[in-house]
C-alpha cells in the first residue's frame, strides 16, 4: 500500500462529506476523507446515527449526526436495522431529508471561526442533496461507490425497459433474498441472449439486478441518482482508468461534470471504518498455509442466503478440498443467528469460519489464492488491487454487472451464473486455483494499477486534479 505523505498546510478549506450509512458506502467515503485530509483539507463528516462509524478512529475529523436524531419521529423510528429493509432509509431520507440537510449546511456555512466550506461531497444515492446544495450555492460533488460500467447500465434502464429487457422482472419474487430466481431464469433461453446495447451482458444479467418493470421505488431512486449525478459539480469513482477505459470514454463524452478515478484501497485500508468487530485470531493459521493455497470467502455486508443454498456452499467448498477462510456474518443464513445450519464435523480442519475479517489485509496475504465473492464493487476492486482472482456469486443490484465484467470483460474470475450447485462450486474453485491465464491477467491488472499510482500515471494525476479542482471552487 502506498503511504500518503501528509502535507503540512494551514487547513483553511473545509469539505463536508456525507456517506450513505452502509459498509460498502461508508468505506470508500472515509477513505476519500482520509485522502483529502492528507492533502491539507479540513474534514467534516455528516452521518446518520444509524450505522455510525467509530469516531475515535478519526480524531482529526469533525462528525455531525443528522436526519435521525429524533427518536419520536414516526417516519424513522422502527425502521429495520438489518437485511434489505435497512435500505428503506435511503428512500425515506431522500424523500424527507432536504429541510434538515439544508438547515445543517446553513449552520456550517455560517460558522465564522471555522475554515470556509469548499464543497459538499455526498454518496451518489443521496440524490436529494443536489437541489439542496444548488439552493445554497454550494458545489456538490458525488462519490459513486460502484463501477463506471454499472452507472452506464443504470443510466440506460429507461431504454432497457422500453426495449422489453425488464419484461420478466415482475415474475421473480425473491431474487433479493437468496438468488432463487437464478434457477427460474436458467429455464428460459431468451434470457441467455446478448443485450444489444451492452454486448457483454446477457438478458438475465439485467433481470438479476432485481428492478421491477413498473412502479418501482428503487428504480425511482436509481433514476434520480443518475440525473442528479450528471447535474453535480464532479464525480469521484473508486476505480482506475486501466480497468474501465471504454466506459470512462463514454462517461467523459456524455457527462459534462468532471470525473476523477481514484483507487481508494491503494491509498488507505477500510479497516478503521469497519462497522463490525474484526476477528484477527485466524492470522497465525493463515501465516502457516502455503502461498496461494487458501480460498477467501466473503459475501459483503448485506447479502443473505437461504439454508438450502448455504448447504450447497458448504458442500461445494468441502468437496473442493481447498483450504478456506470463510466470513459468515451473523444473520447471513436466513432464519439463523449464525452457524446453526452447519452440519457437525463436516468442515474438518481445512477451513476457518469467522464473523467478520479485515478483508483487505486478508486479500493481501500471500496464502490467499482466490476470492469467492458476491461481487460487491468494493470487494471486486479490493481483489483487483491485491491481484487475487475471483469466483463470482452475485445477488442483486450492481453485483450481477460486476460479476459479468469480472468474468467476461476483465477475464479475472469465474462466474457461477447458475446459482448454488455444489458440483459447479467445486469445479469453479478448483479451476480458479489452478488457471494460470486468469492468475496472469489479474497480476497484470494489479501491475497496471500500481504503475498508474506513480507520478505521471493516471491515478496519481486524478488525485492531483481532484485536489486542484476542489481548491478552485
Ligand atoms: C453494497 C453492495 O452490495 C455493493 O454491490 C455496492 O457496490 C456497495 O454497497 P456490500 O454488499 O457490503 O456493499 O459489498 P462491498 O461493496 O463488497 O463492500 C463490503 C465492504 O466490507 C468491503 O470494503 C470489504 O472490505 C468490507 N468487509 C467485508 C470487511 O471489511 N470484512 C469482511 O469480513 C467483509
Amino acid at each position: 500500500m502506498e503511504t500518503q505523505t501528509q502535507t503540512t498546510v494551514d487547513r483553511h478549506r473545509r469539505i463536508i462529506l456525507f456517506p450513505l450509512p452502509y459498509q460498502g458506502h461508508v468505506n470508500p467515503m472515509l477513505q476519500l476523507a482520509n485522502l483529502l485530509y492528507s492533502k491539507g483539507f479540513n474534514i467534516t463528516i455528516f452521518h446518520t446515527n444509524f450505522n455510525k462509524p467509530k469516531t475515535s478512529n478519526y480524531p482529526h475529523f469533525t462528525f455531525k449526526f443528522i436526519l435521525d436524531n429524533d427518536p419520536h419521529d414516526e417516519r424513522y423510528c422502527n425502521l429495520p436495522l438489518h437485511g434489505m429493509g435497512a435500505f428503506s432509509r435511503v428512500l425515506l431520507f431522500n424523500q424527507f431529508g432536504a429541510d434538515e440537510l439544508r438547515h445543517q449546511l446553513e449552520l456550517e456555512l455560517s460558522k465564522k471561526d471555522e475554515p470556509s466550506v469548499s464543497c459538499l461531497i455526498t454518496d451518489a444515492l443521496w440524490h436529494f442533496a443536489q437541489p439542496v446544495a444548488v439552493s445554497l450555492n454550494l458545489p456538490r460533488l458525488v462519490l459513486r461507490t460502484s463501477s463506471l460500467f454499472c452507472f452506464l447500465v443504470y443510466a440506460s434502464l429507461p431504454l432497457l425497459n422500453d426495449r422489453g429487457y425488464l419484461d420478466h422482472s415482475n415474475d421473480i419474487t425473491t431474487p433479493l433474498l437468496d438468488g432463487l430466481g437464478y434457477q427460474h431464469l436458467s429455464d428460459n433461453n431468451h434470457l441467455e441472449e446478448q443485450v444489444m446495447e451492452f454486448p457483454m451482458l446477457k438478458v438475465k444479467d439485467i433481470i438479476k439486478m432485481g428492478f421491477k418493470k413498473a412502479n418501482d421505488v428503487v428504480g425511482d431512486v436509481i433514476g434520480n441518482m443518475v440525473k442528479r449525478t450528471k447535474a453535480s459539480s464532479g464525480i469521484i469513482w473508486n476505480s482506475f482508468k486501466g480497468l474501465e477505459e471504454p466506459e470512462l470514454e463514454t462517461v467523459v463524452r456524455e457527462i459534462s461534470a468532471p470525473s476523477f478515478l481514484i483507487p481508494f484501497p491503494k491509498h488507505f485500508t477500510a479497516s478503521s471504518s469497519s462497522l463490525h468487530e474484526q476477528d484477527r485470531t485466524f492470522f497465525p493459521w493463515l501465516d502457516q498455509q502455503p502461498p496461494k493455497s487458501v480460498v477467501y470467502v466473503s459475501f459483503g455486508s448485506v447479502s443473505q442466503l437461504n439454508e438450502k443454498h448455504f448447504l450447497e456452499m458448504v458442500h461445494g467448498l468441502v468437496d473442493s478440498k481447498q483450504s478456506f477462510l470463510w466470513v459468515v456474518r451473523p444473520g447471513f443464513v436466513d432464519g439463523s443467528t449464525w452457524l446453526e445450519a452447519l452440519p457437525d464435523g463436516l468442515m474438518g480442519e481445512r477451513g476457518r469460519i469467522v464473523k467478520w475479517a479485515p478483508q483487505q489485509e486478508v486479500l493481501a496475504h500471500k496464502a490467499i489464492g482466490a476470492f469467492w465473492t458476491h461481487s460487491g464493487w468494493n470487494s471486486t476492486f479490493e481483489s483487483v488491487c491485491e491481484g487475487v482472482p475471483m469466483i463470482c456469486s452475485p445477488f442483486w443490484g450492481d453485483q450481477p454487472l460486476n460479476a459479468r465484467y469480472t468474468s467476461d470483460v476483465l477475464k479475472v474470475g469465474v462466474y457461477l451464473e447458475n446459482g448454488w450447485k455444489r458440483e459447479e462450486i467445486t469445479n469453479a474453485i478448483r479451476r480458479v486455483m489452478v488457471d494460470e491465464e486468469i492468475r496472469e491477467r489479474v497480476k497484470i491488472l494489479k501491475q497496471k494499477l500500481d504503475v498508474s499510482l506513480i507520478k505521471g500515471g493516471s491515478s496519481y494525476e486524478s488525485v492531483q486534479s481532484l485536489v486542484a479542482y476542489i481548491s478552485s471552487l
